[in-house]
């Protein structure tokens, strides 16, 4: 407070001040007196020649000047009555720094009153924040935390907040996600890697560490070759087993192909259908994956549908289009108690296997797109219960951002789910959400 005073030209002793505050407490008087914003500071002061107790002090007026040698210790008499009556009514009060040396007792009696009030006028209603660890270190000497809307130790970073600017704590505990009405998914591509052996040592890592997973849904993708052991080993965990692929005739003359059938007939409850690698080397189009995705909703199979525009179309800004042609074909035919049962993956073709990853807010705003489409073709609560997935080099160092946006409810992961690093996906995952 003596900055201020400082300022404002008062003769101020030897009370202790911060020199090079004093040219800004000049500048928020002149703006708070431009925006008639009052600022009530100390009329009187309780003065001494020691910061000690038992020493002589004195009551002086701050119109009256403080002599040299001597310093303010605490506010006055006087100005305890000031505050309490600004204070008296107030509905939010921010406290930031307390009235005067109150860790000795001779000085602390403005401190205590104005605590004291501050409690009271909680138990009014008011919202009173303590914020600082002066502060908060007085309210708990006159045990009064408890009487208070809230206390932190941060002070600055308080005032901070206020101000608008993020706290990095806050904005992680603020980008939570709760459990909803859509499941989350962490779900792995292995695509054309992993031998039999490989694999079945890979998953035994996975059911060690992610097996019990209960806040989302761990898929994982091998060959057809590897899934039925995938199955066997993951019986009793938490994690689910995905083919890659399937053809959408139930059976017949159709050399190198895998049915809806065979898939289920050994556990396999999901399916990637539609993957770009699919569409642009193996040659499927919306009208075949259409009928992939048919055959095995009516198999009881759940399709991890993906779609995604090529580098070409986001730079001739055809990026929505694509997706909406993609979503509108892929979902053709299908009622809403079926589209409730797929899974959209978005994986930017541009992003996959090139380590460009899309940027969180990127990746958003399609989701979100592919949200409102959903919401026009079909409803609001249907949209709202399809899980969208982000896939095209996801990597423990780039997915908290994804993840943490609000339509991005996992990933579909090629590369990094190959190795530990899907464990630490599963992670980030466990802690985002609440
Ligand atoms: P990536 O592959 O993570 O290696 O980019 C993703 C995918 O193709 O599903």
């Amino acid at each position: 407070m003596f900055t201020f005073l400082k300022a404002l030209g008062k003769e101020i002793g030897s009370s202790r001040f911060e020199e090079d505050k004093v040219d800004l407490a000049k500048e928020l008087l002149e703006k708070a007196n431009e925006k008639g914003v009052e600022i009530v500071l100390p009329v009187d002061a309780i003065i001494a020649q020691k910061l000690e107790a038992g020493v002589e002090k004195k009551v002086v007026k701050i119109d009256d000047g403080i002599e040299n040698g001597w310093m303010g210790l605490d506010i006055g008499p006087e100005s305890i009555e000031l505050f309490k009556d600004e204070l008296n009514g107030a509905k939010t009060v921010v406290w930031n720094g307390p009235m005067g040396v109150f860790e000795i007792e001779d000085f602390a009696t403005g401190t205590k009153e104005v605590a004291m009030m501050v409690a009271d006028i909680t138990e009014e209603g008011a919202t009173t924040i303590i914020g600082g660890g002066d502060s908060a270190a007085a309210i708990e000497l006159f045990g009064l935390e408890r009487k208070v809307s809230h206390v932190s130790t941060g002070g600055g970073a308080s005032l901070e907040f206020l101000e608008g600017k993020e706290l990095p704590g806050i904005a992680s505990i603020a980008s939570k996600k709760k459990i909803n009405s859509r499941k989350y998914i962490l779900a792995g591509n292995w695509k054309m890697n992993k031998t039999n052996i490989e694999a079945a040592e890979f998953i035994s890592k996975l059911t060690a560490n992610i097996g019990k997973e209960k806040k989302f849904e761990v898929v994982i993708a091998p060959t057809f070759l590897a899934l039925e052991k995938a199955v066997d080993l993951t019986t009793s965990t938490n994690i689910k087993v995905s083919a890659q692929n399937m053809y959408f005739e139930d059976s017949g003359a159709y050399t190198g192909e895998i049915s809806a059938d065979m898939l289920k007939a050994i556990g396999v409850e999901y399916v990637i259908l539609g993957h770009s690698e699919r569409r642009n080397i193996f040659g499927e189009t919306d009208e075949i994956i259409n009928k992939k995705i048919k055959k095995a909703l009516e198999k009881g199979l759940t399709p991890i549908f993906c779609i995604g525009e090529k580098l070409e179309e986001r730079e001739k800004d055809l990026t929505f289009n694509v997706i909406e042609r993609q979503i509108k074909e892929g979902f053709n035919g299908l009622d809403k108690d079926e589209a409730k049962k797929m899974i959209i993956a978005y994986e930017p073709v541009w992003a996959i296997g090139t380590g460009k990853v899309a940027t969180p807010e990127q990746a958003e705003e399609v989701h979100a797109y592919i949200r409102k489409l959903l919401s026009e073709i079909y409803d609001e609560e249907t949209a709202e219960s399809i899980t969208i997935l982000y896939g095209g080099s996801v990597k423990p160092n780039n997915y908290f951002g994804l993840f943490t946006k609000p339509n991005i409810d996992g990933g579909l992961v090629g590369g990094a789910s190959l190795k530990e690093s899907f464990i630490e996906l599963a992670d980030i995952m466990r802690d985002i959400i609440m």
